[in-house]
């Protein structure tokens, strides 16, 4: 709690002005200088000849960003097994993993917070959080409001309904209750093919699932992996074969904030390059 506490008030000063940080405890400064030696030697690796000048004013905006703490805050919402989810007390899968192979790189501390979907956005654009991973597609609608990385996955929307369900493709869920979650991809592309009226948004995916075991809905629509994780745990639910859509999965950060963009899409490029993100995402989705 306390480490925690202090990282959220990190967060909230790095947000509110650097210079106002410099005061903080021997730990922060501790954890401070030792990030920043990472981040210095990784940007030496990194540097060949031509591109000194680039470099050095890397590693000064680095030490700016470590020098308040060396943790970055990440938001998501643990309801999505395989992309993030508790097991027990812990909050883990495969954003959770991206997203501390991200950290190494960068010599920073990655901390979970997790929240309502919905509630992601806000928290990066308000800097309570400093990105947002959650399975997050990139929509034209929400890059008004934030800044997306590079993608590192595809996704699609499925239909999850009861074994023997009249529903067969997307053309028969006209008049029916679809159950998604709140804010959601699905919540929009459901939106758009039933009408609001025949939208049941829950806070999580698995109380859409529930509700369509209990009867109150026809249908949930959700992402192909989270769905694939429901149906696995509850008997008497099958996904349909027809993709609503065809999206991509990118980390948020707050509008304008290139240096951590970039660096994060630095990150993201060598974990794709060396291996680390097919990795991480065949250890939670074994490919069929
Ligand atoms: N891909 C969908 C979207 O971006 C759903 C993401 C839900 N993620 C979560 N962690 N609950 O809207």
């Amino acid at each position: 709690m306390k480490k925690k506490a202090l990282a959220l008030a990190l967060a909230a000063c790095m947000a509110a002005s650097l210079a106002a940080c410099s005061g903080s405890s021997s730990e922060t400064t501790a954890a401070a200088t030792d990030a920043e030696t990472t981040a210095a030697e990784t940007t030496a690796e990194e540097t060949t000849a031509g591109e000194e000048t680039e470099a050095e004013e890397t590693t000064a905006e680095a030490a700016e960003t470590e020098a308040a703490g060396g943790t970055l805050v990440m938001a998501t919402n643990a309801e999505f097994e395989p992309w993030e989810y508790h097991d027990g007390d812990a909050i883990v899968g495969i954003d959770v993993e991206i997203a501390q192979a991200i950290g190494e790189k960068l010599g920073m501390d990655v901390e979970i917070e997790d929240m309502a979907f919905d509630s992601i956005i806000p928290a990066v654009t308000s800097g309570k959080a400093d990105f947002g991973a959650a399975g997050m597609t990139v929509t034209e609608d929400r890059l008004q409001s934030v800044d997306f990385t590079d993608t590192y996955a595809d996704a699609s929307q499925v239909i999850i309904v009861k074994e023997g369900s009249d529903i067969t493709g997307s053309a028969d869920l006209v008049g029916k209750k679809i159950g998604v979650q709140l804010g959601t991809t699905g919540d929009l592309l459901s939106t758009d093919l039933v009408g609001d009226e025949n939208v049941e948004r829950y806070n999580k995916g698995f109380e859409a699932v529930q509700a369509l075991l209990q009867d109150k809905i026809d249908a949930v629509v959700i992402d192909s992996a989270p769905a694939k994780a429901f149906v696995s745990q509850s008997e008497g639910l099958v996904i349909l074969d027809e993709a609503l859509s065809q999206e991509e999965y990118a980390i948020a950060v707050k509008k304008g904030n290139t240096e951590l963009l970039d660096k994060i899409n630095a990150a993201l490029a060598e974990l794709k390059e060396d291996g680390t993100i097919d990795e991480i995402i065949n250890k939670y989705i074994p490919a069929e």
